[in-house]
């Protein structure tokens, strides 16, 4: 009740923070005013937003019943009937090296390029690479000679919205005319691909009475139902107009069954970390009558988040990817990586990819003071010279963060702002620092803790990211700090102990990685016992101050046998199975 009437309202969540929601409400048609101040006496309730759903459903049905949503031949192959291999008659195929070169894209390596030019003659292709080996670079260049192929307007998809942006990015440094399809609730949250995005394009190209139209309805926030109407038409027809004058479209998966594609087909498809999508996501995009497509992806990084249990163990986090390449389709492997230093690959290689994982560039590649501008300055103290890692020993308390869904670790924070100053001070900037960290609590108690206590300018502290394993997938930053957070014996050590998420935490630095955690505790977990022993056995597992790091002599108990070999890791006995098959 509000001045003794009954109002109600619908919103949207915006965000959600450490178990706080955050609700967006507008004023509605009927000129009803959002109260500013309510404190009790009010009930909201959730309603279920069914969008993803209703399009995947949509994709599934589209697929089994129309049979121009794909061609026979990858409707029969996605669906593992057997079928003679087939290739692109047509297929305009590089023959010199030199024509793969596209610009703005580093240039490809061998198997890089061969992966290009096998994919263009294939109707279906899987690449698969661990990370840092290109899959994105390689996805890009392939979309600049797919849109080459005179099959119309490719269709570039990720199930994250960060992937999407990411590959974004290098599609547009080629030159290509690019158009970014975000949804209309993240029309708020701005991207490093802003300029490319069709809700920001739109208005800058409807026109003069559009831009009328705009200003009457920010004045006075509504328009008459007659320029409401002309508003929106005029909206639409610019938006399609973009749309269709673009070389390539970049959405998420979800995103391609928006209604602004509707009368689109797309022929060439391609989808990047596609191991991170449920099947039907995949299909969304597949199913706008594709005739080539492209699955990009690593099966040993994060799978699909599939929150029901009986969901999940019906099979549903099995992605498209992993499902083809099990029933028997061969994906091609791209093994050189060119992100990391080469002493930060070494254990990701070893435990997730059977030691398989080649370095492409060399520590001098990757040492911060070989940088232009750290010529002759001081380096980080890192405990052994040339390696830029190490793990810190750290016993905090992990503690239930306000909101009682989430864990924070004091101690771990006020290590990670020391770090993080020390890295600012001798000369890196906060693009170049990322902060890991698996709790949200975590997350924002070390931004806040940053910010107020740091001893520099709280605005370089507000601009380091912090953010979850999951956000970081796909992306890199020259500096990565982890905080584990979990630091209590008796209590396990959570989603920590998904071998998928560490892989991911441990391979976005390019320069240096610093994890900060208890080795007490996480080494009960048979993988981190792994680890922390390869740091023990370099010297880089140590604790003390910053500028004085001693080796740490706490005892942790050793890895039983080898996890690597350890069945219950799914993904490696599925990577053995279709590497040896
Ligand atoms: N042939 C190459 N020459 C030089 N640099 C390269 C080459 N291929 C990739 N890179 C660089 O390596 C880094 C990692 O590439 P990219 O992001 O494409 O890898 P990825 O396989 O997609 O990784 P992830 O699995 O984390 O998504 C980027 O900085 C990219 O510019
Ligand atoms: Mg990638």
């Amino acid at each position: 009740y509000l001045y003794g009437k009954a109002w109600e309202g619908v919103g949207y969540v915006r965000d959600i923070v450490d178990g706080e929601v955050e609700l967006e409400m507008r004023q509605d048609g009927a000129g009803l005013h959002v109260p500013e101040a309510v404190s009790d006496d009010y009930v909201v309730e959730y309603i279920w937003k069914s969008t993803s759903f209703d399009r995947m459903q949509n994709a599934l049905k589209t697929f089994a019943i129309d049979d121009t949503s794909v061609t026979g031949y990858i409707y029969h192959r996605l669906l593992g009937h057997p079928v003679e291999e087939q290739r692109i008659a047509n297929a305009k195929v590089p023959e010199m090296n030199e024509e793969f070169k596209v610009p703005g894209l580093p240039r490809l390596n061998e198997s890089q390029l061969e992966a290009v030019a096998a994919v263009l003659e294939r109707p279906m292709s899987l690449i698969q690479g661990p990370p840092g080996t290109g899959k994105t670079v390689t996805s890009a260049t392939l979309v600049y000679h797919l849109t080459k192929q005179g099959m119309g307007q490719v269709l570039v998809t990720a199930p994250s919205n960060v992937a999407v942006d990411q590959l974004t990015e290098k599609i547009a440094a080629t030159g290509l005319r690019v158009v970014r399809l975000a949804s209309k609730t993240r029309e708020a949250t701005s991207s490093s691909v802003d300029h490319l995005c069709l809700h920001v394009m739109t208005p800058l190209a409807a026109g003069d009475e559009h831009a009328k139209l705009q200003r009457l309805k920010d004045e006075i926030g509504e328009l008459s139902e007659r320029d409401q109407r002309k508003y929106r038409s005029l909206r639409a027809r610019t938006e399609r107009e973009i749309l269709q004058a673009a070389d390539v479209i970049c959405c998420t998966c979800v995103g391609a069954g928006d209604p602004r594609l509707k009368n689109f087909r797309f022929r060439q498809v391609l989808i990047d970390e596609a191991t991170q999508a449920v099947e039907a996501e995949a299909l969304i995009p597949i199913s706008l009558g594709a005739k080539q497509i492209v699955l990009v992806g690593d099966h040993c990084q994060l799978g699909p988040v599939v929150m029901c249990k009986a969901a999940a163990k019906a099979g549903l986090t099995q992605s498209m990817f992993e499902r083809l390449v099990l029933i028997g389709i061969r994906p091609i492997r791209l093994q050189v990586q060119y992100r990391m230093h080469p002493s930060l690959s070494e254990f990701p290689s070893n435990m997730f990819y059977e030691g398989s994982l080649q370095n492409g560039i060399t520590e001098a590649d990757r040492k911060l003071l070989s940088m232009p501008s750290f010529k002759g300055k001081e380096d980080f103290p890192w405990p052994v010279p040339n390696k830029p890692m190490f793990f810190y020993s750290i016993t905090g308390m992990e503690e239930i963060s306000a909101s009682g869904t989430s864990y924070l670790n004091r101690t771990e924070a006020s290590y990670v702002e020391k770090i993080v100053t020390h890295l600012l001070r001798i000369g890196v900037t906060p693009q170049q620092i990322g902060v890991i960290t698996p709790y949200d609590g975590q997350k924002k108690y070390t931004s806040e803790y940053m910010r107020r206590s740091g001893s520099l300018a709280a605005a370089l502290y507000e601009s380091i990211e912090v953010a979850s394993v999951d956000a970081f997938q796909g992306r890199e930053k020259d500096f990565i700090l982890v905080s584990c957070v979990r630091s209590s014996e008796s209590q396990g050590i959570g989603f920590l102990s998904d071998p998928r998420r560490l892989n991911v935490a441990l391979t976005r630095a390019r320069l240096g990685l610093i994890l900060l955690g208890n080795p007490r505790v996480l080494s009960k977990n048979p993988l981190w016992a792994a680890l922390l022993l390869h740091f023990k056995e370099l010297d880089g597992l140590v604790e003390g101050p910053l500028n004085n790091l001693q080796p740490s002599y706490m005892t942790f108990a050793r890895p039983r046998r080898n996890p690597a070999g350890d069945s219950r890791y799914a993904f490696t006995a599925l990577a053995r199975g279709a590497w040896d098959g």
